[in-house]
């Protein structure tokens, strides 16, 4: 975002006061803010209150060894208890968990599912029998590489209910993506499907774990296959001493008794993993206690959930963080009745689905509300959606226009729409608008949660103050941060908390305005935001440079209207490779989708002479990012050859990409 555009946003002067009905019956009011300032383990122990524990902890956070935090010290409780079983328990176990949609249309009937939470109950303890049978311990990692399909969620909650870690893995990401994940996590059995269905037709997944295990050794001793398509995949069942098992053959004969163990809140819940500056993904983890505290709290505090009368949807896909958080536990914690959608936003099929099932809170991110802009409003204006009362956006910084189409022409400019900041790190949102409390500015993801310390800094960790710009750190430990990179804790130090002794780094830059709001500015690290999807340009240029035909290779991430930036890579061939030949740019591609997965896949790619490099040989991308927006390039005076540039603007021929 350009200063100017930034200058721009920060004389925006519209403001949306909460609705009168929402602020008056509001989960959270403003006294929060005070209540946790006054005493902010006070004000966490209360969000843990709302979970069924065990044993009650002893220490509400152990800070004795930063930034090793624990929280709910000797406290346990049980995760899938607390989704599902309480629920149950409670006498609501008629109610709806799961609306779950298929993308496939027969006949104009869609393939639907509503699956309720006693339903729920006996598939989480079905599969969590049936994963004992195979072998899988507490403590043992599963991977799962799924579609968006009920049994991902009974999957998850079943490792949940044994205590056996779980690391979903996007169901768009590559084989080696999938292998690199399951050997970094040491995953034992990967849980998976034939396929699922996108755009209209069944896409493959098997495969890919065939060759993801193949390239782990001995490591997977089980695959467990949904059969979600009915399409032929390669089978090596046990029978034949191979490792295949089909979810229909062992799980839906399991018994429905289940009794579960109740695991101590710092007991690990999931590994997930996102790109970091370097080419390696980092294996964050969550813990139990603390992290279904996090998600449940702000779960039901920013989208102000009322679960006896709220249908609430969240888009986002399961194989990343908001599908953990807030579709997955914090809603199922809160004993919400959700809607699921196994597809891609086809035109006008989530405005069909907010309007049958009557949906009242929507979940999604800048680069969906922005691709239906492009789109039109007549599409959303054939729909009635006056259900909705409420909007949220995560993933991005949502621009203006984005914010005021998705709040007038989505939420008929009525509903409130809550910006949520948040990271994979984070586990939970920190920081948002409250919708019954905060006066909305469209752009601005406002203040820090209750309960939450951010800040804005310069470089020598000094608050910046109301007005001023620098980097976004985080004060104070939260109940669903990470606890550390899997099997990395000097990685993890390193990463968030050597910059700065004592804050945490998110690695965002960020604005005050003058009333102290905060504005996002995108990341000042070396990690891209495609479409709300973390990459980083380390693992884009490991991945390039691993062609035969590749010397070297940089990627910026530049600004592009529907997926905020866009991956465009620099690439030097080597001499053997000639001019690399005809397809090229095409060949360079694909090898990016099948190295990393498709969403990797470079925009643009330039074969260049040369890369700017500093004296000292480190790549000046800030110079690259200039090309690839078709900016006047920058201060080149560091650069060890001048004319570096020229050389590369001469080239600045090729057309983007279209798919
Ligand atoms: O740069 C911020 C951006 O997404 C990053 C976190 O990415 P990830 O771990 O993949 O999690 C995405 C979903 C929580 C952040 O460092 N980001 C996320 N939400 C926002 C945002 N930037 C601006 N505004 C947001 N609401």
């Amino acid at each position: 975002m350009s200063e100017q555009t930034l200058s721009n946003l920060m004389h925006e002067d519209r403001r949306f006061e909460p609705p009168a009905d929402l602020a008056e019956n509001a989960n959270v009011k403003a006294e929060a803010y005070d209540r946790a300032d006054a005493d902010r383990e006070a004000f966490w122990a209360e969000a843990a209150e709302r979970l069924d524990w065990g044993r009650k902890w002893d220490q509400v956070l152990d800070w004795s060894n930063p930034p090793f935090a624990k929280w709910f010290v000797g406290g346990t409780l049980n995760a899938a208890v607390n989704c599902v079983d309480r629920h149950v328990e409670a006498g609501r176990g008629d109610k709806v968990a799961l609306h779950w949609v298929g993308e496939p249309i027969h006949d104009g009937v869609a393939d639907t599912r509503d699956i309720t939470y006693a339903q729920l109950k006996d598939e989480v303890s079905k599969a969590a029998n049936a994963l004992t049978e195979l072998g899988v311990q507490k403590g043992d990692r599963v991977a799962i590489y799924m579609p968006m399909i009920p049994e991902v969620v009974v999957a998850m909650l079943a490792c949940a209910r044994l205590g056996a870690p779980h690391t979903v893995v996007f169901g768009g990401f590559s084989a080696d993506a999938l292998a690199s994940r399951i050997t970094d996590c040491e995953a034992h059995v990967v849980i998976t499907s034939d396929g699922g269905y996108r755009r209209g037709a069944a896409s493959a997944l098997k495969p890919a774990v065939d060759e993801a295990v193949e390239k782990t050794g001995d490591l997977v001793r089980n695959v467990l296959v949904v059969r979600r398509t009915g399409q032929d995949v390669d089978w090596h069942g046990r029978e034949e001493g191979g490792r295949d098992v089909w979810w229909h053959d062992v799980v839906d004969n399991a018994s429905t008794d289940h009794e579960p163990e109740m695991h101590d809140s710092e007991h690990p819940l999931y590994v997930m993993y996102t790109s970091g500056t370097t080419g390696k993904p980092k294996g964050i983890l969550h813990t139990t206690g603390g992290y279904l505290a996090g998600t449940s709290y702000t779960h039901w505090s920013v989208f102000d959930l009322k679960p006896e009368t709220d249908v609430y949807w969240c888009t986002a896909d399961v194989g990343w963080v908001t599908g953990h958080s807030y579709m997955v536990y914090g809603p199922l914690a809160n004993g919400a009745t959700q809607v699921m959608y196994e597809g891609t936003p086809e035109k006008g099929r989530w405005w069909q689905i907010v309007q049958d099932y009557k949906v009242t809170i929507f979940y999604t991110a800048p680069t969906a509300i922005r691709t239906f802009m492009k789109q039109g409003r007549e599409i959303p204006d054939g729909y009635d959606m006056s259900s909705l009362r409420l909007l949220g956006s995560v993933g991005e910084p949502i621009n203006p226009e984005a914010y005021i189409w998705y709040r007038e022409v989505i939420g008929g400019g009525r509903c409130p729409v809550v910006d949520t900041w948040w990271q994979t790190e984070t586990g939970q949102i920190m920081i948002s608008p409250l919708p019954g409390v905060t006066a909305g500015k469209p752009g601005s993801a406002m203040k820090a949660l209750p309960g939450i310390s951010a800040d804005v800094v310069d470089d020598e960790a000094r608050s910046v103050g109301n007005g001023n710009g620098g980097y976004l750190v985080l004060r104070e430990p939260w109940p669903a941060m990470l606890r550390t990179l899997w099997g990395d804790d000097q990685r993890f130090k390193d990463t968030y908390w050597s910059r700065w002794p004592g804050l945490y780094f998110a690695g965002d830059g960020a604005k005050l305005d003058e009333d102290g709001d905060i504005w996002l500015l995108g990341r000042v690290d070396d990690v891209m935001n495609v479409s709300g999807h973390r990459l980083s340009t380390t693992e884009i240029e490991s991945a390039l440079v691993s062609h035969p035909k590749v010397a070297e290779a940089a990627v910026v991430g530049a600004a592009d209207d529907t997926t905020g930036q866009a991956v465009c890579a620099f690439v030097i061939l080597r001499d053997s490779a000639g001019d690399g030949g005809e397809d090229i740019v095409e060949e360079l591609r694909k090898h990016v989708a099948k190295e990393i997965g498709a969403i990797a896949k470079p925009r643009q790619i330039m074969v260049v002479p040369e890369l700017p490099k500093t004296r000292s040989g480190k790549i000046m991308r800030r110079l690259l990012k200039d090309v690839a927006e078709h900016r006047e390039v920058g201060d080149v005076t560091t650069l060890a050859d001048s004319t570096v540039m020229d050389l590369i603007k001469s080239k600045e021929t090729s057309a983007p990409a279209e798919d």
